[in-house]
């Protein structure tokens, strides 16, 4: 919008709420990270951007019905899937992906009603070593009192103080130096008074001349670990630990003496230890490992997989062309965001820029970074949608050199939606939400009460459901 001073921006959303992952996958303890939120504001309060939430597309409106409204369209839908550890008993009760449990504490609709078995029993286990197993790690050992007061969803407050896990183990596949969790995450982890830390013999990981040779970032997290949180487990009941070389195998129920199996809740997780790969470099933070025949089991009473999000091609997208990489998770570009396909270019072997289509955030580049790169990403492919159309390239309704786009934009589509009885969130609607969530906290001692279920959410905003199709008509016109 500021590079190209009449462009207007409708930016659609499918929950009623707006700020994807800053809202449901931040953790609620780090609220400092949500502040980019208000960056936002002013962006919103252009009257060349719309915000319109409660739409999903590819379901609600199909990309091909959006086409002739728009020049260009950005997909920048995220990761909304989860790999899977593909091993036997990875279905178990008991068994969540960190997805669900991180959707769950942090109000996600989808996950409201996870209700994650949390006094099973004292162990949990969470594969995989990203900051995102930190994340769980934390919520589940963090003294409630430190959460309370967050935006976390009250029904997780409540669940998590029934909850009886007193030890947690985060599993890597790979060893601390291979680790993706950063410095930050790991301290906060040793500063609980009361949570203990043990770890696998870490020295056996490090360079013979010591972590002093270790680069710079490697140097600062081995330092942290080794010197741990002065408090062992054994000196208290809570505490967390890491494992190294373990790749999961197996996840099992409890067997009686005869080794028959009883129950069918988890209650332990077999891994396959690991060893570098002859040609690996240890030190390195890419060092491969490769399988070995010994399998350890740690026992579990939940298990938590945390071994990365997934983007999933968006419903639609073939009838604009779009190609999607299932093995990367991507939608192909050019780095830079515009969107390609073999089909846009000059021959087989080299694909071409899809007219008008770009790509931003987790579903452009995969499902790692953080905020920061993530709106990093967002500046370069702004510049370039900018840049194209500047430069008078085609854009998606070009047709033998004239723009045949009606230019429409949401109101060309609004009736469509309508005439679903979908009730479309505006940001006037939005932040009546945000109102209602804040008010209600203030009065329970919360920075934010979220609302946790869409019919809630339209509720506050004034659209609810019940309302007749004239109603929403004359809402969507008014606000
Ligand atoms: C658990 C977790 C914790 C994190 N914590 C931090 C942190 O503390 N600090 C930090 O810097 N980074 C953190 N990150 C990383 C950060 O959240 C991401 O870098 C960033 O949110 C990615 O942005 P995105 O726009 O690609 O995706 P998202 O934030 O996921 O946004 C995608 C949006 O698209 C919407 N959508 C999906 N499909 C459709 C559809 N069909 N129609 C309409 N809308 C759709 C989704 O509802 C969502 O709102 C965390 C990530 C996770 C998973
Ligand atoms: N506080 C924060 O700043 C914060 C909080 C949360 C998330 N984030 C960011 O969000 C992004 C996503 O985080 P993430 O934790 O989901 O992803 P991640 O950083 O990619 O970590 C995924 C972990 O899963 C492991 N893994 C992958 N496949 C596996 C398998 N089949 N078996 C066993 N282990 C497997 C990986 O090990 P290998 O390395 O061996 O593949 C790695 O340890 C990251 O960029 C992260 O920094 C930031």
């Amino acid at each position: 919008m500021k590079q190209v001073q009449d462009a207007v921006v409708d930016m659609y959303e499918k929950l009623p709420v707006p700020y994807g992952l800053v809202r449901f996958g931040v953790a609620p303890d780090h609220p400092e990270v949500k502040n980019c939120q208000d960056t936002f504001e002013a962006v919103a309060a252009s009257s060349r951007f719309n915000y319109i939430g409660n739409v999903e597309v590819g379901k609600t409106l199909a990309l091909a019905d959006m086409k002739p409204h728009y020049d260009a369209i950005l997909f920048a839908y995220g990761a909304s899937e989860d790999r899977k550890m593909d091993i036997p008993g990875e279905t178990l009760p008991g068994v969540y992906s960190a997805r669900e449990f991180v959707g769950w504490y942090n109000g996600h609709p989808q996950f409201s009603h996870l209700e994650p078995e949390l006094d099973k029993g004292e162990r949990a286990v969470i594969v995989g070593q990203g900051n995102v197993a930190l994340d769980v790690a934390r919520i589940l050992v963090a003294p409630l009192n430190n959460l309370r007061n967050t935006d976390i969803a009250e029904h997780a407050v409540a669940a998590l103080s029934r909850s009886k896990i007193k030890q947690v183990e985060v599993v890597g596949r790979r060893g601390p130096l291979q680790a993706s969790y950063t410095v930050k995450e790991v301290r906060e982890l040793m500063q609980f008074p009361k949570v203990g830390f043990k770890s696998a013999d870490l020295n056996s990981f490090y360079p013979p001349e010591g972590i002093q040779a270790l680069p710079r970032v490697q140097k600062r997290l081995a330092e942290v670990l080794q010197k741990g949180s002065g408090i062992t487990n054994k000196d208290h009941k809570d505490g967390w630990q890491l494992s190294f070389m373990r790749s999961p195998h197996a996840i099992h129920v409890k067997k009686n003496r005869l080794n028959q199996e009883i129950g069918n809740h988890v209650d332990s997780i077999e891994f396959q230890k690991t060893e570098f790969a002859p040609d690996a470099d240890q030190f390195s933070k890419d060092a491969r490992v490769q399988l070995t025949e010994e399998t350890i089991t740690s026992e579990a009473s939940i298990v938590f997989r945390s071994i990365g999000y997934k983007s999933t091609p968006l419903l639609g997208l073939s009838d604009l062309g779009v190609p999607f990489d299932e093995k990367l998770g991507i939608i192909p570009n050019d780095v830079h965001g515009r969107i390609i396909s073999p089909s846009a270019g000059p021959g087989n072997l080299s694909a071409g820029h899809l007219p008008g289509l770009y790509a931003v955030g987790w579903v452009k580049r995969g499902p790692t970074g953080v905020i920061v790169s993530t709106m990093m990403d967002a500046f370069t492919t702004a510049d370039i949608i900018a840049q194209d159309w500047n430069a008078n390239v085609p854009f998606l309704n070009t047709d033998k050199g004239n723009n045949t786009s009606t230019g429409l934009g949401w109101d060309g589509l609004k009736d469509t939606v309508l005439a679903q009885g979908v009730v479309p969130v505006d940001w006037e609607a939005w932040k009546r939400i945000d109102k209602a969530e804040r008010q209600r906290g203030e009065e329970i001692g919360k920075v934010r009460w979220k609302f946790v279920d869409t019919e809630q959410m339209k509720a506050a905003a004034g659209l609810a459901s019940s309302w007749n199709i004239e109603k929403i008509h004359a809402a969507a016109g008014s606000s």
